[in-house]
């Protein structure tokens, strides 16, 4: 069996460091914001170069929190991806706002900036929610000139992009840094991913710092005298002893994964599948953290025929995602219909997640590519 995703491999590397760090909580006692969740904020922080970072409950709370610390209104138009998990877009309308969904690049798979560009032209809006997908970083020079040229705010949804890096008038910055705020979920099949849900803000602006501390926590700013109504979403102590001690391992961990996609992309190439893969740009820099690896195919009918081929051969994947954000359910008062946004709905019906985890070995991979032939030929 070759799953999609597997916690076990990684635990039993790491166990001792676990466990230890897990007794040194229960033994202190401080298991609500402690000194753990502190430690793991300023050591984020210190690795993505930010200023302040909150931990919260989880990633959706983190962006709940972080629209509502950046000043969001009822009614106010927030530009985002359909193409990417629910919460991005659910966010907004638990803050009372409108979620605008703009087409994704059928290259890259990210928001397409050059239609945000021309919605911020012809609406007055709120803000932007970039996603970077799959752990590709969104084109961060486009980000930051709509950012100062229309005077929006940018909220990073960087959930599957931890480490992930772009490029500035020439600096070199960690996806999340470009924005007024972003988010991180440490969601437990995240690159960083606790044991449990957790999340956290990060932000080098001192006001959604203080907001967002005051709304993780009722609202409050000192215990039980309530400014205004907020939330209980704190991270939770455990979780955050937890993470403290595979932070230091997040680099080696992405090095890892990217070497599993540079194996994939061999075993395919030698094959020569009627596949496309995501346009993955060649930097000098860590352009891509591959949260995930997807590829796509010409038709619904072959992904299905593969998933299918996968399955029985107890392979995991998995749909990221089968139904666009604008065609939801919840989302029909926003009034959009089928073929509104082409890119994403196609990629909803071609794409397929094939399993991807630094503890993934080659001989794995070239069965997984292997039986992916099998079925294409079959
Ligand atoms: C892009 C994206 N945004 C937000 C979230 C929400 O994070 P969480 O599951 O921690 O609430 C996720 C993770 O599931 C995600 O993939």
């Amino acid at each position: 069996m070759i799953p999609l995703f597997d916690l076990t491999r990684q635990y039993s590397s790491i166990k001792e460091e676990i466990i230890v760090a897990v007794d040194k909580v229960l033994a202190s006692g401080r298991v609500i914001l402690g000194p753990e969740v502190k430690k793991l904020e300023e050591s984020i922080a210190d690795y993505l170069k930010v200023n302040y970072a909150v931990g919260v409950g989880n990633g959706s709370d983190a962006l709940v929190i972080a629209l509502r610390a950046m000043g969001i209104k009822k009614g106010d138009k927030v530009i985002t991806t359909p193409y990417t998990f629910f919460a991005t877009a659910s966010s907004i309308v638990r803050n009372g706002g409108k979620p605008v969904f703009v087409d994704v690049e059928p290259e890259s798979y990210n928001i397409d900036l050059n239609q945000v560009e021309y919605v911020l032209k012809n609406e007055t809006v709120f803000g932007i929610i970039p996603v970077h997908l799959f752990g590709q970083t969104v084109d961060l020079e486009g980000l930051n000139y709509l950012k100062e040229k229309y005077g929006v705010k940018v909220l990073e949804d960087c959930a599957q992009s931890i480490g992930s890096e772009g490029e500035v008038n020439g600096e070199i910055k960690k996806s999340g840094t470009v924005g007024d705020a972003a988010i991180l979920s440490f969601f437990p099949t995240k690159n960083l991913g606790a044991y449990g849900d957790g999340g956290m803000i990060i932000t080098n602006n001192v006001e959604i710092y203080e907001k967002s501390k005051t709304l993780r926590v009722h609202g409050a700013k000192k215990k039980y005298l309530h400014d205004e109504i907020g939330y209980n979403s704190r991270l939770d102590e455990i979780q955050a002893a937890i993470l403290n001690v595979k932070l230091k391992y997040i680099d080696l961990w992405t090095e890892k994964r990217a070497k599993i996609a540079e194996k994939y992309a061999i075993e395919f190439e030698k094959r020569q599948l009627p596949i496309k893969f995501p346009k993955i740009l060649e930097k000098s820099y860590r352009y891509h953290v591959f949260h995930q690896y997807v590829i796509e195919f010409e038709s619904n009918k072959i992904r299905e025929k593969v998933k299918e081929h996968l399955k029985n051969n107890s392979i995991g994947t998995s749909i990221y995602y089968p139904l666009p954000l604008h065609l939801q359910k919840c989302f029909k008062d926003l009034g959009y219909k089928k073929g509104d946004l082409p890119v994403s709905e196609k990629l909803s019906q071609t794409t397929l997640a094939l399993p991807i985890f630094p503890e993934l070995t080659y001989s794995e991979i070239e069965t997984i590519v292997e039986k992916i032939k099998e079925a294409m030929e079959g």
